[in-house]
Protein backbone atom coordinates (compact mmCIF):
# COMPACT_ATOMS: atom_id res chain seq x y z
CA UNK A 1 0.00 0.00 0.00
CA UNK A 2 1.39 3.28 -0.88
CA UNK A 3 1.82 5.58 2.81
CA UNK A 4 -0.81 8.20 2.99
CA UNK A 5 0.32 11.53 3.31
CA UNK A 6 -2.23 12.70 5.18
CA UNK A 7 -0.72 11.45 8.90
CA UNK A 8 2.67 10.19 7.94
CA UNK A 9 3.24 12.90 5.10
CA UNK A 10 5.99 12.34 2.08
CA UNK A 11 7.97 15.45 2.31
CA UNK A 12 8.59 17.84 -0.39
CA UNK A 13 11.07 20.41 -0.82
CA UNK A 14 14.34 20.40 1.23
CA UNK A 15 15.55 17.18 1.84
CA UNK A 16 18.56 17.51 4.31
CA UNK A 17 21.01 15.29 4.71
CA UNK A 18 19.63 12.70 2.15
CA UNK A 19 22.60 10.45 1.86
CA UNK A 20 22.20 7.88 -1.09
CA UNK A 21 25.41 5.97 0.49
CA UNK A 22 25.69 2.28 -1.69
CA UNK A 23 28.63 2.17 0.57
CA UNK A 24 26.50 0.67 3.36
CA UNK A 25 24.06 -0.95 0.50
CA UNK A 26 20.89 0.98 1.30
CA UNK A 27 19.79 4.40 -0.21
CA UNK A 28 18.91 6.44 3.24
CA UNK A 29 18.39 9.28 4.92
CA UNK A 30 20.39 9.78 8.42
CA UNK A 31 18.62 13.03 10.84
CA UNK A 32 20.89 13.45 13.92
CA UNK A 33 19.31 13.44 17.56
CA UNK A 34 18.38 17.59 18.44
CA UNK A 35 18.09 16.69 21.89
CA UNK A 36 21.17 14.99 24.26
CA UNK A 37 19.52 11.27 24.86
CA UNK A 38 16.93 11.45 22.78
CA UNK A 39 16.28 7.50 21.29
CA UNK A 40 17.32 6.34 17.77
CA UNK A 41 14.80 5.49 15.00
CA UNK A 42 15.14 2.94 12.43
CA UNK A 43 12.15 4.00 10.15
CA UNK A 44 10.96 1.83 7.42
CA UNK A 45 8.39 2.96 5.49
CA UNK A 46 5.70 0.73 3.37
CA UNK A 47 5.26 0.19 -0.17
CA UNK A 48 5.44 3.01 -2.78
CA UNK A 49 7.46 4.90 -0.13
CA UNK A 50 10.67 6.06 0.65
CA UNK A 51 13.20 7.10 2.75
CA UNK A 52 11.74 10.49 3.27
CA UNK A 53 7.97 9.19 4.48
CA UNK A 54 8.12 8.36 7.87
CA UNK A 55 10.15 10.95 8.89
CA UNK A 56 7.62 13.10 9.71
CA UNK A 57 5.65 10.31 11.76
CA UNK A 58 9.40 9.72 13.38
CA UNK A 59 9.85 13.62 14.50
CA UNK A 60 5.75 13.35 16.04
CA UNK A 61 6.33 9.81 17.96
CA UNK A 62 9.81 10.91 19.20
CA UNK A 63 10.74 14.33 19.37
CA UNK A 64 14.34 14.83 18.89
CA UNK A 65 15.12 11.56 17.93
CA UNK A 66 17.89 10.62 15.50
CA UNK A 67 16.38 9.33 12.66
CA UNK A 68 17.93 6.36 10.24
CA UNK A 69 15.63 5.84 7.29
CA UNK A 70 16.33 3.32 4.43
CA UNK A 71 14.91 3.08 0.85
CA UNK A 72 13.43 -0.70 0.76
CA UNK A 73 15.33 -2.09 -2.37
CA UNK A 74 12.66 -4.42 -4.15
CA UNK A 75 10.68 -2.42 -6.45
CA UNK A 76 7.69 -3.76 -7.38
CA UNK A 77 5.56 -1.87 -10.04
CA UNK A 78 7.51 1.71 -9.80
CA UNK A 79 7.06 1.33 -5.96
CA UNK A 80 9.83 0.44 -3.74
CA UNK A 81 9.49 -2.81 -0.51
CA UNK A 82 11.44 -4.10 1.47
CA UNK A 83 11.36 -7.57 0.30
CA UNK A 84 9.63 -9.57 -2.65
CA UNK A 85 5.98 -11.07 -2.52
CA UNK A 86 4.32 -13.23 -4.78
CA UNK A 87 0.68 -11.58 -4.14
CA UNK A 88 -1.19 -9.21 -1.15
CA UNK A 89 0.14 -11.20 2.04
CA UNK A 90 1.88 -14.09 0.45
CA UNK A 91 5.39 -13.30 0.89
CA UNK A 92 8.92 -14.40 -1.02
CA UNK A 93 10.49 -16.39 2.24
CA UNK A 94 13.79 -16.71 0.35
CA UNK A 95 13.96 -13.38 0.01
CA UNK A 96 12.59 -11.56 3.17
CA UNK A 97 15.43 -13.49 5.22
CA UNK A 98 18.02 -12.40 2.95
CA UNK A 99 17.16 -9.34 2.85
CA UNK A 100 16.76 -9.18 6.67
CA UNK A 101 20.12 -10.13 6.32
CA UNK A 102 20.84 -7.29 4.42
CA UNK A 103 19.08 -4.71 6.45
CA UNK A 104 20.70 -5.74 9.81
CA UNK A 105 24.16 -5.17 7.73
CA UNK A 106 23.24 -2.36 6.86
CA UNK A 107 22.17 -1.26 10.54
CA UNK A 108 25.17 -2.27 11.90
CA UNK A 109 27.16 -0.43 9.15
CA UNK A 110 24.90 2.93 9.96
CA UNK A 111 25.36 2.34 13.56
CA UNK A 112 29.42 2.26 13.11
CA UNK A 113 29.04 5.56 10.70
CA UNK A 114 26.35 7.43 12.75
CA UNK A 115 28.11 6.79 16.42
CA UNK A 116 24.45 4.77 17.26
CA UNK A 117 25.31 2.88 20.23
CA UNK A 118 24.40 -0.85 20.17
CA UNK A 119 21.24 -2.14 21.22
CA UNK A 120 19.33 1.25 21.50
CA UNK A 121 17.48 1.57 18.04
CA UNK A 122 14.11 1.17 17.99
CA UNK A 123 11.73 0.45 14.59
CA UNK A 124 8.67 2.07 13.42
CA UNK A 125 7.68 0.65 10.40
CA UNK A 126 4.61 0.83 8.54
CA UNK A 127 3.16 -2.16 6.57
CA UNK A 128 6.11 -3.44 4.35
CA UNK A 129 8.05 -1.85 7.04
CA UNK A 130 6.06 -3.07 9.65
CA UNK A 131 6.23 -6.84 8.40
CA UNK A 132 10.92 -5.95 8.16
CA UNK A 133 10.97 -4.88 11.10
CA UNK A 134 8.72 -7.69 12.83
CA UNK A 135 11.19 -9.86 11.00
CA UNK A 136 14.22 -7.89 11.44
CA UNK A 137 13.66 -8.08 16.09
CA UNK A 138 12.99 -12.01 15.76
CA UNK A 139 15.85 -12.94 13.56
CA UNK A 140 18.36 -10.23 14.68
CA UNK A 141 17.10 -9.53 18.14
CA UNK A 142 20.65 -7.90 18.62
CA UNK A 143 20.31 -5.20 16.31
CA UNK A 144 16.50 -3.52 17.84
CA UNK A 145 16.02 -1.85 21.40
CA UNK A 146 12.21 -2.66 20.66
CA UNK A 147 9.84 -2.14 17.61
CA UNK A 148 6.43 -0.83 16.79
CA UNK A 149 4.74 -2.00 14.15
CA UNK A 150 1.94 -0.19 12.18
CA UNK A 151 -0.33 -2.53 10.41
CA UNK A 152 1.96 -5.13 10.46
CA UNK A 153 1.30 -8.74 9.48
CA UNK A 154 2.95 -12.52 10.53
CA UNK A 155 6.10 -12.17 8.28
CA UNK A 156 7.38 -15.97 8.72
CA UNK A 157 6.90 -18.85 10.99
CA UNK A 158 9.55 -19.25 13.13
CA UNK A 159 10.82 -23.25 12.76
CA UNK A 160 12.15 -22.85 16.15
CA UNK A 161 11.44 -21.44 19.37
CA UNK A 162 12.87 -17.63 19.50
CA UNK A 163 13.51 -15.33 22.30
CA UNK A 164 13.56 -11.60 21.80
CA UNK A 165 14.24 -11.26 25.88
CA UNK A 166 11.80 -8.76 26.39
CA UNK A 167 12.00 -6.33 23.76
CA UNK A 168 9.15 -3.97 23.88
CA UNK A 169 6.90 -4.51 20.84
CA UNK A 170 4.16 -2.13 20.09
CA UNK A 171 1.17 -3.76 17.22
CA UNK A 172 -1.07 -0.80 16.09
CA UNK A 173 -3.55 -2.47 14.36
CA UNK A 174 -6.68 -0.93 11.81
CA UNK A 175 -10.32 -2.64 12.89
CA UNK A 176 -11.28 -2.19 9.66
CA UNK A 177 -7.76 -2.90 7.89
CA UNK A 178 -9.15 -4.58 4.56
CA UNK A 179 -5.35 -6.00 4.32
CA UNK A 180 -4.62 -7.19 7.66
CA UNK A 181 -7.31 -9.15 9.27
CA UNK A 182 -8.02 -9.45 12.96
CA UNK A 183 -7.29 -13.31 13.16
CA UNK A 184 -3.52 -12.15 11.74
CA UNK A 185 -2.99 -9.59 14.19
CA UNK A 186 -4.01 -11.87 16.68
CA UNK A 187 -1.55 -14.58 15.41
CA UNK A 188 0.89 -11.59 15.13
CA UNK A 189 0.74 -10.91 19.07
CA UNK A 190 0.80 -14.48 20.02
CA UNK A 191 4.21 -15.02 17.83
CA UNK A 192 5.88 -12.22 19.79
CA UNK A 193 4.42 -13.70 23.33
CA UNK A 194 5.75 -16.91 22.56
CA UNK A 195 9.47 -15.20 21.33
CA UNK A 196 9.51 -13.15 24.96
CA UNK A 197 8.46 -9.97 23.55
CA UNK A 198 6.95 -7.23 26.26
CA UNK A 199 3.68 -6.86 23.75
CA UNK A 200 1.59 -4.02 23.60
CA UNK A 201 -1.25 -4.49 21.12
CA UNK A 202 -3.67 -1.76 20.63
CA UNK A 203 -6.39 -1.17 18.25
CA UNK A 204 -7.45 1.86 16.19
CA UNK A 205 -10.88 2.64 14.83
CA UNK A 206 -9.22 2.99 11.52
CA UNK A 207 -8.20 1.12 8.30
CA UNK A 208 -4.85 0.11 6.77
CA UNK A 209 -3.84 4.26 6.72
CA UNK A 210 -2.87 5.15 9.68
CA UNK A 211 -4.19 7.80 12.04
CA UNK A 212 -3.51 10.59 14.90
CA UNK A 213 -4.51 8.08 17.34
CA UNK A 214 -1.73 5.55 16.60
CA UNK A 215 0.74 8.25 15.99
CA UNK A 216 -0.08 9.34 20.16
CA UNK A 217 -0.32 6.04 20.86
CA UNK A 218 3.43 5.42 19.25
CA UNK A 219 4.12 8.54 20.87
CA UNK A 220 3.45 7.49 24.74
CA UNK A 221 4.71 3.98 24.19
CA UNK A 222 8.03 5.67 23.26
CA UNK A 223 8.02 7.67 26.09
CA UNK A 224 6.89 4.41 28.59
CA UNK A 225 9.72 2.17 27.24
CA UNK A 226 12.36 4.54 25.67
CA UNK A 227 11.95 7.97 27.93
CA UNK A 228 14.21 10.45 27.13
CA UNK A 229 16.99 10.47 30.71
CA UNK A 230 16.26 13.23 33.06
CA UNK A 231 18.91 15.60 33.42
CA UNK A 232 21.82 14.94 35.14
CA UNK A 233 21.01 10.81 34.71
CA UNK A 234 23.34 8.32 33.07
CA UNK A 235 22.40 6.05 30.54
C1 LIG B 1 1.79 -3.93 1.56
O1 LIG B 1 1.09 -3.55 0.66
O2 LIG B 1 2.84 -3.36 1.84
C2 LIG B 1 1.35 -5.13 2.32
O3 LIG B 1 0.18 -4.92 2.89
C3 LIG B 1 2.34 -5.62 3.29
C4 LIG B 1 3.47 -6.31 2.58
O4 LIG B 1 3.34 -6.66 1.42
O5 LIG B 1 4.51 -6.51 3.23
Amino acid sequence: MPVPSTIIGTEHGAPQNLTPSPDLGFAHRFEPATKPGAPFLLLLHGTGGDENSLIPMGRAIAPGAALLSPRGQVVEQGMARFFRRHAEGDFDQEDLEARTKDLARFVSLASEQYAIPAGKLVAAGFSNGANMAASLILRFPETLAGAALMRGMVPFTPKTPLDINRRPVLILSGVDDPIVGTDEVAELANMFRAANAEVTLHWETAGHTLSQGDVLMAFDWMRKFFALPRPGSVR
